[in-house]
C-alpha cells in the first residue's frame, strides 16, 4: 500500500456506499457489491492481500479495520436490497391491480344469478308475513334427514342410488341433504316456540341432469308451529306467496299427497302461468302446475323432538327454487341454471 491505508479506506467506504445505495435493481446492485468488495479483484481484495507485505503489528489493526468495512457494506447492501424487493413487489401488485369497483354508465359490471334472485324474492315475501329466514348445514346426518322425520328405514329414498352418502362416521349416517326438511328438525330441536320459519338452501340428489332435474339444487322449507294453527292457515299461506311471486290472478290448490313427516300431507300446484289453467304444452293440458309438497307436521315429528304435540300444531310446506324460478320466467330447461353462459344470465 503506497498511500495512507486508512485514507484508503474510507475512500473506498464512501464511495462503496454511495454506488450500493445508488443502485436501481438488483442486478446493479449485485455488480456494485462485486466491483467493492466480493470479487478477488476488488478494490477491498486488493487491500486485504496486500495485508500480507506489511508489518505485523500495522496488519492486525489493519486487517480489523477491513473486516469493519466490508460488515458495513455488507449492511449496507443487505439494507438496499430490501428496499428493492418491496419497491419491485408494489410495483407488481400495482401493474396486476384489477379495478372491480368500477361500472361504467349504463353498462352493468355484474348482477345476482337467478336462483339467487327468486331466493331473495321468496325471502322477501316471508319477512314481510313475519317469518325469519333460518339455515341448515348441506352435510346432515340421517337421524335429522330421515328417522326423525319419521322416515322408515325401507323408504325408497334411503336408498343410496338417490341419496349422496358421505364417508364419515358409522356407514350410511351421513349425507348431503336431499331436501331442506332436516332443518325443520333442527327448529324445533332448538325448543324456542312459536316458530314461523323459511330455509332456503341447496340439496343434492342423485339425478341425471334433464329439463327438469338438476343433481345440485335448490329448495325452499317453510315451518310453522303454533298453538291452534290449520290446514286453513296452510292454504291461505301458500296461496298469499304464490300470488307475490307470479302475480294476483294466480289460482292455487291442493291434492292428496303423502309425506311420512307430515298427516294430512298434499302436493300444492298453481294455475297455469303460460295459459292460465285453460291447458297447454307447458301443463301438458291440466291448467295446473306442481310445485312442491305440504301437510300438518305429523305428531311423530314433534316428539322426536319433544314438543308436545297436544299443545303445538304446524304445518310445513317445501318445493324447488330452481324449478319456481323456470316456471315464472317461462325457461324451458333448468339446466340453463349452472352452465353460466352470460347470454342467459344477462336477461334477468
Ligand atoms: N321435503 C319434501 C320434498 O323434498 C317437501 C315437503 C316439505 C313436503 C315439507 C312436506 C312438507 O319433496
Amino acid at each position: 500500500m503506497t498511500t495512507d491505508p486508512t485514507k484508503e479506506i474510507a475512500q473506498l467506504e464512501a464511495e462503496a456506499t454511495a454506488a450500493l445505495e445508488g443502485a436501481t435493481d438488483l442486478a446493479a446492485l449485485e455488480e456494485c457489491e462485486r466491483v467493492a468488495f466480493r470479487s478477488k479483484r476488488s478494490r477491498f481484495s486488493e487491500m486485504h492481500q496486500n495485508l500480507g507485505s506489511i508489518a505485523p503489528e500495522k496488519r492486525r489493526v489493519l486487517g480489523r479495520l477491513l473486516n469493519e468495512l466490508r460488515a458495513r457494506l455488507e449492511s449496507v447492501a443487505d439494507g438496499r436490497r430490501v428496499e428493492l424487493v418491496a419497491a419491485g413487489r408494489a410495483e407488481r401488485l400495482a401493474a396486476d391491480r384489477l379495478d372491480l369497483t368500477e361500472v361504467l354508465p349504463g353498462r352493468l359490471a355484474g348482477h345476482l344469478h337467478l336462483v339467487t334472485q327468486v331466493r331473495e324474492a321468496l325471502e322477501d315475501v316471508f319477512v314481510g308475513m313475519g317469518y325469519e329466514i333460518a339455515e341448515g348445514p348441506e352435510v346432515e346426518t340421517g337421524w335429522r334427514n330421515f328417522e326423525a322425520l319419521n322416515i322408515p328405514e325401507d323408504h325408497p329414498a334411503r336408498s343410496p342410488l338417490d341419496t349422496f352418502y358421505v364417508d364419515f362416521g358409522e356407514p350410511w349416517s351421513v349425507l348431503l341433504r336431499p331436501h331442506t326438511s332436516p332443518v325443520q328438525i333442527r327448529l324445533l330441536q332448538r325448543g324456542v316456540l312459536p316458530i314461523y320459519a323459511v330455509v332456503p338452501g341447496r340439496t343434492y340428489r342423485k339425478d341425471t341432469p334433464d329439463s327438469t332435474h338438476l343433481p345440485v339444487f335448490h329448495q325452499i322449507e317453510g315451518l310453522v308451529v303454533d298453538r291452534g294453527v290449520t290446514f286453513a292457515d296452510l292454504k291461505g299461506t301458500i296461496d298469499t306467496f304464490v300470488r307475490a311471486i307470479f302475480g294476483e290472478g294466480t289460482r292455487t290448490r291442493l291434492r292428496p299427497g303423502y309425506f311420512p313427516f307430515t298427516e294430512p300431507s298434499a302436493e300444492f300446484e298453481m294455475s297455469c302461468v303460460i295459459c292460465g289453467g285453460e291447458g297447454c304444452r307447458t301443463c301438458a293440458g291440466v291448467g295446473w302446475i306442481e310445485l312442491g309438497g305440504c301437510g300438518m307436521v305429523h305428531p311423530a315429528v314433534f316428539e322426536a323432538t319433544g314438543v308436545d304435540p297436544e299443545q303445538w300444531t304446524g304445518f310445513a310446506f317445501g318445493f324447488g327454487i330452481d324449478r319456481l324460478a323456470i316456471m315464472r320466467h317461462e325457461i324451458a330447461d333448468l339446466r340453463v341454471m349452472t352452465e353460466n353462459d352470460v347470454r342467459f344470465l344477462g336477461q334477468f
